[in-house]
């Protein structure tokens, strides 16, 4: 699908959509984003120019670079030739500050470090109990009170709140959950649209988008204040092991430098809005296509129950390298990534997918378009766990769910672990029976289920 001569081409002769005259195809990307990098994948191939704003110096080419090889350039060539996505990256960070996702070079360096040591498989394993309880209250108590008859989505924003809740503060935040639910996608939906604004006036004019904008981030603030100011009064005396907790002792193990006050209400905001809905999305959609597939479930099922007849706990089980219910998340995960698309940055002219791009490009990698690529995944569009049991033969950046390379997501161990928990717990107590044939959802930043994804769990 690329050129395969030694000359790179050019970068005006990078296929793609022509989109509108005047906006591209800006429109078309707000309203269904994945249809447009799907549809694109299809008629244009592996590399791919989107035209943003009208086709002069006012517009703009994003590329989509859908193939491994190019997704491993883009993703382990960090900071050498391809950097953050500059425009969502900025306009993220004026809605959740300097962290993490909003950090490059020598400053995200720096936090990297100091935080990575609290997210190690070793260090997350010891959440492996809390994450256990959990999913015995929402199997237990939240289901029973439906009859059996539930919205799987619901249920597993509660789960994912209360473990990433106790894992960050030790506390139990439900309370929160109506205004973070409420926050999340609207903050989403007000990245996007001032990330995809070719104009954007500065946060202090009062247009109506500013002052939204600004409303929404001084929500986001006040909520995490009153979450840590609460557990700031729950500390005293206590041993605890939280993450929270852990930010305030950290420290850079190259200068012994602290974070600051302002610096740990950043990380944790990102942790909340990066970890916790988008473990729900992942776990819904296992649920609801295991609900969907008699013979996937029996088998593991069977896995799970035979794991603790011969004497394995739920935990171990949740801990093991390899599982039927690691492969069914995975496989979950390839159908619908809860992120769909990262966007990044050529910082030099660089040659990706055989052709020329100049610096300053903004290049889109899209997990969800890469997950169905037909060189890699035979039968794209079925959902068969086995594809990760066992030795798998296929380029390591045909899957990206938690990207990859410096950059890759903070929390996948704890992702992974808090997921496995939940689908033994979910299929050694119950028969699960999906009300829907799909389910449709929002592409709001993340994936997210737009109305409730019914099943019956029934006692096995
Ligand atoms: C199924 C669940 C999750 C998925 C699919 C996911 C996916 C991702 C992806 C694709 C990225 C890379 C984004 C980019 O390159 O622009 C990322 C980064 C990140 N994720 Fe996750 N994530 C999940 C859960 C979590 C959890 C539980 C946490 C924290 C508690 C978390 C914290 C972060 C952070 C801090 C980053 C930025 C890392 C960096 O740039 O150094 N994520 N995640």
């Amino acid at each position: 699908m690329t050129p395969q001569t030694q000359q790179p081409g050019a970068f005006s002769a990078v296929p793609g959509p022509r989109g509108n005259v005047l906006a591209g195809v800006t429109a078309e990307f707000l309203r269904d984003p994945i249809s447009v990098l799907e549809r694109s994948f299809r008629d244009h191939g592996d590399l791919v120019a989107f035209p943003f704003g009208p086709r002069n110096r006012l517009g703009k080419i994003a590329v989509g670079a859908f193939h491994p090889d190019s997704a491993r350039q883009v993703l382990t060539d960090t900071e050498r030739t391809i950097g953050r996505g500059q425009s969502s990256t900025q306009v993220l960070e004026d809605m959740i500050g300097c962290n993490l996702m909003t950090t490059d070079g020598s400053e995200w360096r720096r936090q990297r470090r100091t935080l990575q040591p609290l997210f190690t498989p070793k260090r997350v394993a010891r959440y492996t109990e809390l994450m256990a309880a959990e999913a015995e209250r929402v199997t237990t108590a939240d289901v029973a009170a439906g009859g059996g008859r539930v919205d799987l989505h619901r249920l597993m924003l509660r789960y994912s709140l209360r473990v990433v809740g106790r894992a960050l503060f030790s506390g139990d935040i439900d309370d929160t959950a109506p205004e973070l639910h409420r926050l999340i996608p609207l903050t989403n939906e007000l990245i996007i649209r001032r990330t995809t604004q070719l104009l954007k006036p500065p946060l202090g004019v009062p247009t109506p988008r500013n002052r939204a904008f600004t409303r929404t981030r001084d929500d986001l603030y006040r909520l995490i204040d009153r979450i840590l100011a609460r557990t700031d009064a729950g500390a005293a005396g206590e041993e605890r092991d939280d993450i929270v907790t852990r930010l305030r002792t950290a420290r850079d193990p190259e200068t012994g430098a602290a974070l600051s006050a302002q610096e740990i209400r950043d990380q944790t905001l990102l942790m909340m809005m990066a970890g916790h809905e988008t473990t729900a999305t992942a776990l819904t959609f296992a649920l609801h296509l295991l609900g969907r597939d008699e013979t996937a479930q029996r088998s593991l099922a069977d896995e799970a129950h035979g794991f603790v007849a011969a004497g394995g706990s739920s935990a171990g089980y949740a801990q093991q390298r390899e599982s039927l219910g690691r492969a069914c998340l995975l496989e979950a995960m390839r159908l619908y990534p809860p992120v769909y698309m990262t966007e990044h940055q050529a910082v030099s002219d660089i040659v990706l997918g055989g052709y020329e791009v100049p610096a300053g490009t903004a290049v889109f990698l899209s997990p969800w378009v890469t997950h169905r690529h037909p060189d890699f995944w035979p039968d794209p569009e079925r959902f068969d766990p086995s594809r990760f049991v066992g030795e798998q033969d296929r380029p390591r950046y045909a899957y990206l769910p938690f990207g990859g390379g410096p950059h890759v997501c903070i929390g996948e161990h704890f992702a992974m672990l808090a997921s496995t928990v939940l689908l033994e717990a979910v299929v050694r107590r119950f028969h699960i029976e999906s009300a829907d044939s799909v389910v449709t959802f929002q592409q709001t930043g993340n994936i997210r289920p737009d109305k409730p994804v019914w099943a019956q769990l029934t006692p096995r």
